[in-house]
């Protein structure tokens, strides 16, 4: 086997979807991973049909009180530490009519302060460290402010400007921060919302790895990289008129 890319790996929200497809592929390139989420059935499951490689840690990144003892226990375990992957996410199905702090709180909750939780202690550690590289999934939904799903689309923005500001403190230190934007992916998250050519997890995860260890935002689609930057430049006033 070549040599891994990253040695040792933290993947929050490893249980599911995008971050237990980047944790598969991650073990297949001989990275040990902290595979992180609430559901341990899951991760125990992940961890066994992983060759040794995946070490499973319950977690709920929102009891913020917990965030550096788990993170601690994930150094620990992996002695030493060359990426993080961000990808805990909830997106609950919001009525174009509804208003509601609930939804929108869990969002808040689980997608930016989670995030930056997590993302505060790997940027702390490696300034010091002066190596390793630090993974957030954001999303197109964070290019604008849609009417579909106000909160989704704010937390998906204010992680983009979080992760900009990280990078901007700890790229001196030889340390890379790399915010991806995904459009529809195939999980359990799209599952019932009925789209049509939703990315396959698999070809989304070989993408976010192939970016991680770079400075920068990335779609995952070229075309993506050019309509999203139309999108994000149509004047307000005409914005609020598409039905996109
Ligand atoms: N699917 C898409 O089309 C798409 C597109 C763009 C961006 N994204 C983003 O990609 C990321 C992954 O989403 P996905 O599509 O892979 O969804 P998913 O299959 O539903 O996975 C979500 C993950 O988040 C974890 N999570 C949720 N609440 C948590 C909590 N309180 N504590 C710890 N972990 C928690 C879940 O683990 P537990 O439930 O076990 O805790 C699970 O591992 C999200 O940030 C999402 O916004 C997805």
């Amino acid at each position: 086997m070549a040599t891994p890319k990253f040695k040792r790996a933290i993947v929050v929200g490893a249980s599911s979807g995008i971050g237990r497809e980047l944790t598969i592929q991650l073990a297949k390139q001989g990275t040990s991973v902290v595979a992180v989420g609430r559901r341990m059935d899951r991760l125990a499951m992940l961890a066994e049909s992983a060759d040794g490689r995946v070490f499973p840690l319950q977690h709920d990144v929102t009891i913020y009180d917990s965030v550096p003892l788990a993170f601690q226990e994930a150094t620990k375990m992996l002695d030493g530490l060359d990426l993080v992957i961000y990808a805990s996410g909830v997106m609950p199905e919001v009525g174009f009519h509804e208003f509601n702090f609930e939804k929108d709180k869990a969002m808040v909750d689980v997608n930016l302060l989670g995030a930056i939780a997590w993302l505060n202690l790997a940027a702390e550690r490696m300034e010091q460290t002066k190596h390793g590289s630090i993974v957030a999934i954001g999303s197109v939904a964070g290019d604008r402010g849609r009417s579909g799903n106000p909160v989704y689309n704010t937390t998906k923005a204010a992680l983009a400007t979080y992760m900009e500001a990280i990078r901007n403190r700890v790229a001196r230190h030889d340390v890379k921060v790399c915010l991806v934007k995904p459009g529809p992916v195939a999980t359990e998250m799209t599952a019932n919302l009925g789209i049509k050519n939703a990315m396959p997890v698999e070809e989304a995860a070989t993408k976010i790895l192939k970016v991680a260890d770079k400075n920068g935002e990335f779609y995952l689609k070229f075309a993506h990289r050019i309509a999203f930057f139309i999108v994000r430049n149509i004047p307000s006033w005409i914005f609020r008129r598409l039905k996109i």
